[in-house]
Formats: C-alpha cells, sequence, structure tokens
C-alpha cells in the first residue's frame, strides 16, 4: 500500500523531524541522491502556481525523475472522465502525482482509488508542503523546532490549518489569530485567538498568507475590510519581541497582508528561504513516499 501525503497528519513525529533533517542535507548536496532515477511523477494543477510548480518540477529532476506537468484541459478528467478511472491510469504510468486543486475530497479520492503515493500541492483545506518547508526554515534558523512559537495572523485558511497539524507534530506552538468570519476550526491543539497581539506574545516568528485566497476572488473586498486589522508590520513584530522574524508562503500583497518593509527588510529575510525550501523539503518527501 503507497503512502500519500495530505494533510501532514500522515506523518509521526519521528518521520517528520528526519524528514527535515533529511532535507536540509540534501539542500546542502542537491544532486546527492537520485531514488527517482527512471521514474515518472505527474505534477496536476488545476489551480496557477509559480513555488510549487518551480520546486516540484526542479526537484523531480534533482533526484532524477522526470516530472509530468499535467493542467486539467488537456485530460479527460474536465469532459467526464471519473477521479477513479483517472487514479487507475496514473497508477499504471507513473510512481506518483502531486495534485493542486479545490475540493480536498479530489485527493482523498485519487489516493483511495489509485495504488500510487497522492502529494497535496494545496487544496482548499490543506497546504502542507508549504508547512515542510516553513518548518525546515525554522529549523534552519533556530537550530531547533521544540520550544518555538509561531503565530499565525490573518485567514483561518488551508495554510493556517497545514502550520496546526505540522506544527504540532514537530513540537511548535502554534497561535492563530483571525477576525469572526475567518477563523480556522479548533485543530491540533493550536490556539486560537481574534487578537494579534495575543497570538504574537513571545513568538519567534509572525506568519502572514494572503487575504485572498485562491477561489475566493467573490469575497475579496469583505476579506480586505474584516482582515485590515491582522497587517504583519513593523509593530506587530516588535510587539512579538527583538528577535522575531517574518514569514509568507508567498505570492505576497505588499501593502494588505504584509508591509513592504517588512517583506524586503531584514526581518522578512527568512520568507525567501521558505520559498527555496519548498524544493529541498518536497524532495526529502518524494524520497520518503516513492
Ligand atoms: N506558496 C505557494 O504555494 O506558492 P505558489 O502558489 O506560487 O505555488
Ligand atoms: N491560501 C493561499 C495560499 C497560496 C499559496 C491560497 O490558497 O490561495
Amino acid at each position: 500500500m503507497s503512502r500519500s501525503f495530505l494533510t501532514g497528519a500522515e506523518l509521526t513525529s519521528d518521520e517528520l523531524h528526519a524528514l527535515l533533517d533529511r532535507a536540509i542535507a540534501m539542500k546542502a548536496d542537491p544532486l546527492g541522491a537520485r531514488p527517482l532515477t527512471g521514474k515518472t511523477i505527474a505534477l496536476l494543477f488545476e489551480k496557477p502556481s509559480t513555488r510549487t510548480r518551480l520546486s516540484f518540477e526542479a526537484g523531480v529532476v534533482e533526484l532524477g525523475g522526470h516530472p509530468l506537468i499535467l493542467r486539467p484541459g488537456e485530460m479527460q478528467l474536465s469532459r467526464g472522465e471519473s477521479v477513479k478511472d483517472t487514479a487507475r491510469i496514473l497508477s499504471r504510468h507513473v510512481q506518483g502525482v502531486g495534485v493542486r486543486t479545490g475540493p480536498d475530497s479530489l485527493v482523498e479520492e485519487l489516493a483511495a482509488e489509485g495504488t500510487i503515493p497522492v502529494i497535496n500541492m494545496l487544496t482548499d483545506g490543506h497546504h502542507p508542503c508549504q508547512a515542510l518547508a516553513d518548518l525546515m526554515t525554522l529549523k534552519e534558523r533556530f537550530g531547533r523546532l521544540e520550544g518555538l512559537k509561531l503565530a499565525y495572523v490573518g485567514d483561518g485558511n488551508n495554510v493556517a490549518r497545514s502550520l496546526a497539524i505540522v506544527g504540532a507534530l514537530a513540537g511548535v506552538e502554534i497561535a492563530v489569530a483571525s477576525p469572526e468570519g475567518y477563523t480556522l476550526e479548533p485543530v491540533a491543539g493550536a490556539q486560537l485567538t481574534d487578537d494579534p497581539y495575543e497570538a504574537v506574545a513571545g513568538a519567534q516568528a509572525v506568519y502572514a498568507d494572503v487575504w485572498v485566497s485562491m477561489g475566493d476572488e467573490d469575497t475579496a473586498d469583505a476579506r480586505r475590510a474584516a482582515l485590515d486589522a491582522y497587517r504583519l508590520d513593523d509593530a506587530l513584530l516588535n510587539a512579538a519581541g527583538p528577535g522575531a522574524i517574518a514569514l509568507h508562503c508567498l505570492p505576497a500583497h505588499p501593502g494588505e497582508e504584509i508591509t513592504a518593509d517588512v517583506l524586503y527588510g531584514e526581518r522578512g529575510l527568512s520568507i525567501w528561504d521558505q520559498a527555496e525550501n519548498r524544493r529541498h523539503a518536497q524532495k526529502a518527501l518524494m524520497e520518503l513516499l516513492v
């Protein structure tokens, strides 16, 4: 039975720590392991992507494999072929599949009906590969994960949920501050509040994501109004503590969820490491699963 990675909860805490250490080793020696030699990994993008596409495609190549980018309009899935049949056909040709889509049910069904690992490259509910890269970045920056506190400020969305799930597995304390109507449900013991200043107290890292996620464009104005007090700026970072850093999964909207001063300043430097670490963390994940 192949193992999929849909929410992050599939990993044990020990596996997660080993994976992050492996990712850091792979970053130091990008061509040092070729476990995907002779293997093809399909990458299905039903939503736009810059970082995920770049990091998975380049990462599969670095592991010796062939990345096969698939777009929905090019597949019979878009003309009504079932997910079940698609899963069976994928399983006959490739050794793993990454999927970026809306409904979590699609990745769940692919995993249930196929015989190859399915990797969630972002759904409406989860973005676990992002959380792997985020934890790797924290580990590089602070030399440890246990005992760290990360505060997420903004929409209680896929990124917040994955940070809560994967962060808890890693022993990182997660606090999430969101306004009414945009809260995260209780998940993995994350501390939930509507006060961003309460969330960041004692945090080593303060995390922002977009206010308008892919698929939420219809409610963009209401989101910008509700989330206006949840901007990652210097005042919020100052409240977290002198050594606190900013994190952001990107793409960023400077002036909305994060100020340009933070994004491009000293305390935002790790944001660019997060984006790079997507590749290394996902390589360690593919080595484990495929
Ligand atoms: N952070 C992230 O997933 O970026 P993309 O949407 O560009 O892939
Ligand atoms: N929450 C965002 C993350 C983008 C990487 C979205 O789903 O669009």
